[in-house]
Parts: structure tokens; sequence; C-alpha cells
């Protein structure tokens, strides 16, 4: 009998014990000369300037300097972003350089951009050449082509560019694609592609520099 009412009794006290913990933990507040460590988001908040001016680009199309006597490539200047470089530096005189991996398509880019030229009165220099960022020998090779056509390269725009693979791109059936070299293919487009191309046109391209 005495044994179980000791039992008894260190039951209650355990149980007060520990609802006494978790009462005064719930409760606990930081004291004030407590070291206080603030939230990342409120230490991005703060370093936010809020008195800051930004200057709007004063660059336009229209503010294109003469590009007469230059010479430019552009990659995947078929459509979207490269299509319009491409224009551009051609009605600005430039000699353009259009590395698509499509014939049908550089060709049918090419003809539109000379009619829309044509309606402004004005002729643009464009050739295609075949380029597939995706396969690094066949770039190599058209690196080397390239170099050995041209006198000088004043402008070379890197702008070829493929999502593979990725959710946003409705063309594509979400598969890791790998390429004939056994990279992942939106890798090696985007950048061991043009880093192969770079590497064979960099020699002419410093060589111009040179001589602006
Ligand atoms: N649009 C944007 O909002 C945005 C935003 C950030 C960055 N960018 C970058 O800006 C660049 C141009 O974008 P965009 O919107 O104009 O793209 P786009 O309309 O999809 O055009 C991409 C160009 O790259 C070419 N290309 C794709 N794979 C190639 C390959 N293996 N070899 C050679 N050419 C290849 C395409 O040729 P085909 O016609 O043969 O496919 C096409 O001419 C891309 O590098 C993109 O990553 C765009």
């Amino acid at each position: 009998m005495f044994t179980e009412i000791i039992s008894f009794q260190n039951s209650v006290i355990v149980t007060l014990f520990v609802v006494g913990i978790a009462y005064f933990s719930s409760n606990r507040k930081y004291k004030p000369n407590e070291k206080q460590i603030p939230s990342p988001f409120e230490t991005i908040k703060k370093s936010v300037r809020t008195d800051a001016v930004y200057k709007t680009s004063s660059f336009s199309i229209n503010t294109i300097p003469s590009l007469v006597g230059k010479t430019a490539v552009v990659t995947g200047g078929n459509k979207g972003i490269g299509y319009f470089t491409v224009k551009h530096l051609a009605l600005n005189g430039a000699k353009v350089y259009m590395a698509s991996r499509s014939k049908d398509n550089a060709t049918a880019a090419i003809k539109k951009i000379k009619l829309e030229a044509a309606a402004l009165g004005k002729n643009v220099d464009i050739d295609f050449i075949q380029i597939d960022l995706s396969d690094l020998k066949q770039t190599k090779q058209a690196g080397i082509d390239l170099a050995a056509k041209l006198k000088s390269l004043d402008i070379l725009i890197c702008n070829a560019g493929a999502y593979l693979g990725f959710l946003d791109n409705p063309t594509n059936d979400f598969r890791f694609q790998v390429s004939v070299d056994g990279y992942e293919k939106t890798f090696v487009t985007n950048y061991l592609g043009h880093f192969m191309l770079v590497q064979q046109v960099l020699p002419v391209l410093l060589k111009s520099r040179a001589h602006v």
C-alpha cells in the first residue's frame, strides 16, 4: 500500500513537471537583452533602396550607328530575337552571316528580311552558314570554315538557344535528351556549342579588334 502511494505521487510529480515545461516553453518570449536573429526576409527588405532612380536606356534601333564595312555573325538568326538582330545589323550596313541549323528556315528568313529592306528602299547583305550547335564536331568544322572565309569579324552574337526537356516548351516531349557527343542537349546547344564556335573564330575576332 505504502509503495503504491509513493509510485502514484512520483507519477503526479513527473506529469506536473512535463506540463510545466510545455507551458513555459510555449509562453517564452525573447527578453530585450537577448540576441535576436533577423529573418532573411527582413534583411533583404532593409537592404532594398527606395530612393534609387533608374534611368531608362537611351538605346533604340534608331541609335544604331552606321555598320558599313563591319562583318557580323549571329547564331540562330532565322527567328525570334536573332531574326531582328540580323535584320537591324544588316539594315545599318553590316555584312551578316546567319548561322542557323536549317537551310530552309534561314533562306526563308533572309528572303523576308530582304523584302522588308526593299520596302524601306535598302539593300542588305546576308549569307547563311549551316551550324548545329548541339553537334560539337559539326560546329567545330563550321567554325573553321567560317574563320577561313572571313576577312574580319567585328560582331559575334551567340544568340541561338533551346530549352529541350523543359516544361515551358510545348513543342517537346519533356524527355531528357542527350546530344551526339553525350551531353545534355540544352547545355551543349546553349553553352558548349557556342564555346566551340568562339574558339574557332576568336583569332579573326581579335585580329579585327586590333584594326578598330
Ligand atoms: N525570348 C526570351 O524571353 C528570352 C529570355 C531570356 C533569354 N533568351 C535567350 O535569347 C536567345 C534567343 O531567344 P528567342 O526567344 O529568340 O528564341 P527562339 O525564338 O526559340 O529562337 C532560337 C533560335 O536558336 C536556334 N537554335 C536552336 N537550337 C539550335 C541548334 N542546335 N543549332 C543552331 N541553332 C539552334 C533556333 O533555330 P531553329 O529555328 O532551327 O530551331 C532559333 O533560330 C536564346 O538563347 C534564349 O535562351 C530569350
